[in-house]
């Protein structure tokens, strides 16, 4: 027992070297940086994961939104369609036929956004293919921001009036001005 007692010492005095870890938590002091804090802010403009600006695509009972959660105007219009041009067009195509310069490149054809199907979809449904992708279609959520996502989600739907409206759906001023055929 004797010869063991030195032994210990010199493993009780490890355990306290052990507990004066330079680590220090995230609320502690330092006196490395000037502030005198160990945590340090994060830069200016960082979003957190959990993104604060998220619009969610559909209501409380878990329906898709069938109206934007915003007002729609000629600026949320404008901005989608710059944003479609950027972020969907290489593959969707201009009009949203399903032809950009991916696909004609090899990728996977994308449906036409003018098929009964689509036309009927709720605009939320737009939101929520942009958000979580869809199949091979890969999600936008870290690049395109909610909000643009809601401005392309309309832009689809002035793309779908616009090949799609019925005659009989327009005042007579706007039928006369049409050219002919
Ligand atoms: C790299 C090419 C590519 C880009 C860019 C792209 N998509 Fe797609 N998208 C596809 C393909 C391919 C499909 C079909 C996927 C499948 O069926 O597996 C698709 C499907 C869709 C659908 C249809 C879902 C359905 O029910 O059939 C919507 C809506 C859509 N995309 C919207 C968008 C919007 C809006 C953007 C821009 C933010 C976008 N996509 C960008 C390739 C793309």
């Amino acid at each position: 027992m004797k010869a063991l007692l030195p032994l210990m010492v010199f493993v009780l005095a490890a355990c306290d070297q052990m507990r004066e870890d330079p680590a220090k938590r995230t609320y502690d002091t330092s006196s490395f940086f000037d502030d005198g804090k160990v945590a340090r802010n994060p830069p200016a403009g960082t979003l957190t994961r959990d993104s604060t600006d998220e619009l969610t695509s559909r209501d409380a009972a878990g329906q898709l939104l069938s109206t934007l959660p915003m007002p729609i105007d000629r600026a949320l219009l404008d901005r989608g369609h710059e944003r479609y041009q950027i972020f969907c067009a290489v593959c969707h195509g201009d009009d949203g036929y399903g032809d950009g310069i991916v696909p004609q490149r090899g990728f996977p054809s994308p449906p036409s956004f003018h098929t009964d199907r689509l036309r009927g979809a709720p605009v939320g449904y737009f939101h929520e293919v942009i958000t979580q992708g869809y199949g091979v279609m890969f999600s936008y959520a870290s690049r395109v921001p909610s909000r643009d996502r809601w401005a392309i989600a309309a832009y689809i739907r002035a793309l779908q009036l616009s090949q799609h409206t019925p005659l009989s759906s327009l005042d007579e001023e706007t039928r006369n001005a049409l050219p002919d055929g």
